[in-house]
């Protein structure tokens, strides 16, 4: 036997790193690789950002668990507060937890327990994470769910408008979209048995697809009518990715209940939900928790990302440096009509490849991304549930010249993988 690790996981690359520092991981023999999968959209701050480095080094000297049932430390009360300041303005009053999905889980308890009600709405192409709860939520992929069925009940799933796919205009897609969640309601589950309405903002393994404004606003004003909950999971498109700190300010909606983890700490893995004060304080006490929920060092962490994200304004940076990257993609369709469809917002692109008939390119987009690699030390990665889009997530602090690098490669990767 090799090695006493799991073989468990799925590898984009096969590289063995000893160090990261903003956009760059460095391998054992120092081969050095311009990182734009963020880890999966988390360095949001850049790998080892010094004063993240600094906060969680000093807060590891002084507590490194301060178990929240037993006793409180003050980075918890900052930490709430600062995320205060930073989320929608509905929402006041936050838990903290580990892992993007323990946070779905923990919105979807909260729902269930204020609304009374048994049922959740969640939306075709989305990822809220790999538990037995979330993956019955998640449907970018079959290959996230199989082997583990049956999952939970009470998981209804309506359509997310892709334009681009389904060939109507953005317009016509959201009124279809919008008009079949509405039969939902009266065919499967009833508005009186449905706690929340759970969405991505923008689809991240789904696709890189942002929803419409319009789709969202009709989302939220069907919830309010029906007193169904508006949970934006902003798991991947929260804290700066998308230009704004979270994606769903965009189409101005107020959510009930906002999801968070990846970019709040950059890279520890610390993870909240925020929620209306009023939703909150019905959560019975003792109705949920966890051992580790509250890390004084991941708050550390968060506290000092958010910092960093609001001090050198990496959201504007995320805006310029992702206008950058969308203007060059969409200047490289013209000579690559394989090149369907290039979509923002901010540092959340998605390249939609598509055969010379119209048709998702997964064997393209698989060579596009293993030339980028070996030719060009640069790590992208696909999502989407063809695998045909490459999604671009560099660290907020990216470079124009970084971004000039990448889309250098890019255009390579697209002339050798021409049939
Ligand atoms: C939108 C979204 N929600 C939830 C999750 C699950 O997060 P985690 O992997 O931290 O459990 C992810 C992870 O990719 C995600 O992108």
């Amino acid at each position: 036997m090799g090695s006493h690790l799991s073989d468990v996981w799925f590898q984009v690359t096969e590289l063995d790193v000893v160090s990261g520092r903003g956009c760059i991981v460095t391998t054992a023999d120092g081969t050095e690789y311009l990182d734009f999968t963020s880890g999966i959209a988390v360095t949001s701050t850049g790998h080892c950002h010094p004063r993240v480095v600094a906060a969680i080094a000093d807060q590891a000297s002084r507590f490194i668990h301060a178990q929240v049932n037993c006793y409180r430390h003050p980075l918890l009360d900052r930490l709430a507060a600062r995320l205060h300041d930073v989320t929608p303005p509905s929402i006041d009053s936050f838990f903290i937890t580990n892992s993007g999905a323990e946070a779905t889980e923990a919105a979807v308890k909260l729902a269930k327990q204020v609304t009374g009600r048994p049922n959740i709405v969640v939306f075709n192409g989305s990822f809220h994470g790999r538990t037995h709860l979330t993956m019955a939520m998640t449907t970018s992929k079959a290959s996230y769910r199989s082997g583990y069925q049956p999952l939970p009940a009470g998981i209804f799933v309506a359509p997310f408008p892709h334009a681009f796919r389904s060939g109507e205009t953005e317009e016509r897609a959201v009124d279809r979209c919008l008009d079949e969640l509405r039969t939902i309601l009266k065919s499967q589950t009833a508005p009186s048995e449905t706690a929340a309405f759970v969405i991505e903002p923008v689809l991240g393994e789904g696709g890189y697809l942002p929803a419409p404004d319009a789709f969202l606003v009709g989302l939220a004003e069907m919830a309010a009518e029906h007193g169904i909950l508006f949970v934006a999971d902003e798991v991947q498109s929260g804290f700066g990715r998308t230009g704004r700190m979270f994606a769903v300010e965009a189409s101005g909606v107020a959510p009930d209940i906002v999801v968070m983890a990846k970019g709040i700490a950059s890279g520890f893995p610390i993870a909240a939900i925020g929620a209306r004060s009023e939703l909150m304080d019905r959560w019975p006490k003792g109705a949920h928790g966890g051992t580790y929920g509250g890390n004084p060092i991941g708050c550390a962490a968060a506290l000092a990302t958010i910092d960093v994200i609001v001090d050198e304004d990496l959201c504007g940076n995320a805006r310029a440096r992702g206008a950058q990257l969308t203007e060059g993609l969409r200047a490289l369709q013209d000579g690559h009509p394989a090149l369907g469809e290039v979509r923002g917002p901010g540092l959340m692109v998605g390249c939609e490849l598509v055969t010379p008939d119209g048709r998702p390119d997964a064997d393209r987009t698989a060579a596009v991304i293993a030339h980028c690699l070996g030719e060009s030390r640069m790590l992208l990665m696909n999502a989407g549930t063809f695998g045909n889009v490459v999604r671009w997530m560099p660290p907020l602090v990216v470079s124009e010249s970084e971004i000039d690098r990448g889309l250098t490669a890019f255009e390579a990767a697209l002339v050798a993988s021409e049939r």
